[in-house]
């Protein structure tokens, strides 16, 4: 991803960490300050949620893969822009032939546009899954913005009970 590399006050590259073989994947929208700084994907306060989020449907985060749109940190953590989502997104999409998800969890706006290809906002998208040719798509809120707006976190948490059934349903839960 030359554009992103370029325009980033990068360390690191953040490709993405879990079980390469999950059923589940989880795509962010791009590193953090602290992910920069460990070139690990969520560990920061975000991160911290999401890890919280996914314990409480009894998911630890080493049986997932969890990655990003944008493999390097914007400056400032600003919006990730089109060219750089454009830039990046062959590895994304090389990330997904690889681990040949069968549900895709999408955090906030960017992954969600990125994967449903719309250009919708988060709130229209999330409270449904979709059924895709090879995955089902199942959008929420980014943990961030559960940070900023905490009375986001009840409709986070409908979204969460939909994962859970559909992963039931796939046979994650042994
Ligand atoms: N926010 C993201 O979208 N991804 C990360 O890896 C960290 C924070």
């Amino acid at each position: 991803c030359i554009k992103c590399r370029l325009y980033s006050t990068r360390h690191s590259v953040v490709f993405g960490e879990g079980n390469k073989d999950s059923m589940l994947l989880i795509i962010g929208e791009a590193p953090g300050y602290e992910e920069d700084m460990q070139g690990r994907p969520f560990v920061g306060e975000a991160g911290k949620l999401l890890t919280k989020m996914l314990n409480a449907i009894d998911i630890n985060r080493e049986n997932v893969f969890i990655t990003n749109v944008l493999k390097c940190r914007p400056p400032e953590n600003r919006d990730p822009r089109p060219d750089e989502i454009f830039s990046c997104s062959p590895i994304l999409n090389e990330q997904i032939n690889i681990i040949k998800p069968k549900v895709i969890l999408t955090l906030g706006r960017y992954s969600s546009n990125y994967i449903l290809k719309t250009n919708k906002g988060i709130t229209e998208l999330r409270g449904k899954l979709y059924e895709m040719k090879d995955y089902i798509v199942v959008p929420t809120f980014h943990p961030a913005a559960l940070l900023r707006n905490g009375s986001l976190k009840k409709l986070a948490w409908i979204d969460l009970q939909i994962l859970r059934d559909v992963l039931r349903e796939k046979g994650f839960y042994k």
